[in-house]
């Protein structure tokens, strides 16, 4: 058993389920242009992969024996390197264990897990006026100078 208030971050499990999906869909939720989440045969496949070995992965912050955060990430090639790179997708944590570290020990796990994996860089996106989230980026990495563009098929 955790001691009391130990925060643990390990890798999503099958059991996690139900408490993951409350956290899944306060990611989908969140800020000002937040909504649902995916349909349920997504979540339920997304799930699945996280649990499989595959390029899907996920980590979890355990705390007082419940789950505080999650971090999702793919792993994917890239043409300028025999190594992979790792897309972080998701970052969340649940409000009531804000601002204790928890964020950063999900960013700075996934390099560890994305190291372990063999990749050579961890990226990710974030909406231009997300404030909360630049601050914890801008002390755990740098920012690249890329603009995303995109467009949906
Ligand atoms: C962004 C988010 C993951 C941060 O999680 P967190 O656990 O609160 O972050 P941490 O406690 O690890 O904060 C690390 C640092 O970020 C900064 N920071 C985090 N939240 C902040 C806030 N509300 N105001 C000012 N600085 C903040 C601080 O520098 C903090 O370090 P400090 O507490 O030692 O000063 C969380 O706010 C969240 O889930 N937001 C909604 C989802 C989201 O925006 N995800 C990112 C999408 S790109």
């Amino acid at each position: 058993m955790d001691d009391a208030g130990e925060l643990v971050v390990r890798p999503l499990e099958a059991a996690d389920r139900s408490d993951w999906e409350q956290l899944w869909n306060g990611y989908h939720g969140h800020g000002p242009f937040g909504g649902s989440p995916p349909p349920c045969a997504v979540t339920e496949a997304t799930f699945k992969n996280f649990l499989a070995d595959g390029p899907m992965l996920a980590l979890v912050a355990v705390q007082d024996g419940g789950l505080v955060g999650i971090v999702h990430a793919v792993l994917h090639p890239v043409t300028s390197s025999d190594k992979p790179v790792c897309f972080l997708n998701d970052l969340f944590v649940a409000e009531r264990a804000r601002r204790a570290g928890v964020g950063r020990r999900l960013v700075e796990s996934l390099y560890d897990l994305a190291r372990a994996k063999a990749a050579f860089r961890v990226y990710w996106h974030m909406q231009v006026d997300n404030e909360t989230a630049a601050k914890l980026y801008d002390s755990v990495a740098s920012r690249s100078g890329h603009t995303v563009f995109r467009r949906t098929l």
